[in-house]
């Protein structure tokens, strides 16, 4: 039987502050109605000030060593996905590395917005298959509240900031660990959802800040079109691809950027909502951390066993999209 990589353990980080829709209120021309219903948003958390994505990978991994009862130390890589990187160089993966104490760990980021979580876990889970590495954390971990536009009502209502981790180990049982992967891009998207500066091809200027280049910039609406077609495809091809269907599911994880999407995307697989990991009420858009951070509540609620076939599926800048089939590898937490 090949080697095949599975999730040994998973955690998350969320910072303590919480920004409500009425908060957003006082801020921005909104209502809480509006933000309700057209994303199925309610709250989200905001790092403190001085505090970095950095901080919050971190944590999470220090708490992702203790779920699994290992030292930091046996760590042997670090990936981290984030478009919020504490700054362009060195990587977050190099900060995290120090800061959670893994010290014999290589470590490197990828970017790929909203699909970085499932990108990094693609990558992860070959040096895994290959046995290159034995331990491999994948973090996914975004402070989208420094490149938040707290003016801008298209786009400040709909992000927050949080981390999520899990441990990728190898396993020769069959009836768990990761079977497949679907990604894609298309890069003639670029424009629909970006941060124009602060790269080489706009360095910060003058003009660059007072143009508020230095945030997110969305076009919602084609975004939406294309989020709801892709997320639904990349969902229901990999199952097709496997020979399975929606029913045969525990549990859906999708990416949590707009209650709406999900929506659309649990209709084509025909599941019931019961089957569907849901937290963007309480998170928001946390860009890289959705998956891993849905996943860990899940586990932690006792919505997870040995066994069960669990699908991640996602979509977003670039244009990204992705998926990812697994079953799932560790056993329920004590009094679940
Ligand atoms: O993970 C990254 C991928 N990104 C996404 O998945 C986001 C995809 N897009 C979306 O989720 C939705 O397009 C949004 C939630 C961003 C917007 O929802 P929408 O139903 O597409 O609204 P819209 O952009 O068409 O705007 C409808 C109206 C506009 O007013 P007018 O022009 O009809 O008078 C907006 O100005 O709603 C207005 N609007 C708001 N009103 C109150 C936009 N934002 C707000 C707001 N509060 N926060």
């Amino acid at each position: 039987m090949p080697k095949k990589a599975y999730i040994s353990a998973v955690s998350h980080y969320v910072p303590e502050k919480v920004l409500t829709n009425f908060d957003l209120e006082k801020m921005v021309d909104t209502s809480d109605e509006w933000i309700r219903t057209r994303t199925g948003i309610r709250e989200r958390h905001i790092l403190e000030p001085g505090k970095a994505t950095s901080d919050m990978g971190a944590e999470a991994v220090k708490k992702l060593c203790q779920n699994r009862g290992i030292d930091p130390m046996e760590i042997d890589g670090i990936i981290v996905a984030t478009v919020t990187p504490d700054m362009f160089f060195p990587s977050t993966g190099n900060l995290v590395q120090e800061k959670s104490g893994a010290k014999n760990a290589w470590s490197f980021d990828i970017a790929a917005a909203c699909s970085g979580f499932i990108y990094s876990l693609s990558v992860a889970a070959q040096f895994i298959v290959a046995g290159t590495a034995k331990k491999i954390v994948v973090v996914g971990a975004d402070k989208m509240s420094a490149i938040t536009n707290y003016r801008d009502r298209n786009t400040c209502v709909l992000f927050g900031d949080a981390a999520g981790a899990v441990l990728l180990e190898p396993t020769e049982d069959e009836n768990v660990g990761i079977m497949d992967f679907l990604l894609y891009s298309d890069g003639s998207g670029a424009d629909f959802l970006k941060m124009k500066a602060g790269g080489s091809l706009y360095p910060a200027s003058l003009e660059t800040v007072a143009n508020d280049w230095h945030f997110i910039y969305q076009d919602g609406k084609s975004v939406f079109k294309f989020a709801v077609t892709k997320m639904a495809e990349v969902s229901v091809d990999i199952l097709e691809k496997n020979g399975l269907q929606g029913n045969d599911l525990t549990l859906f994880v999708p990416h949590q950027a707009n209650l709406r999407i999900i929506d659309a995307a649990v209709k084509r697989l025909g599941i019931d909502y019961d089957r569907v990991m849901i937290n963007i009420d309480r998170y928001g858009n946390t860009t890289a951390a959705t998956i891993p951070l849905a996943l860990s509540e899940a586990y932690l609620e006792g919505r997870l066993d040995i066994g069960d076939l669990v699908l991640f599926a996602t979509f977003g800048g670039g244009f990204t999209w992705a998926s990812s089939l697994l079953r799932w590898g560790i056993p329920k937490p004590d009094g679940k």
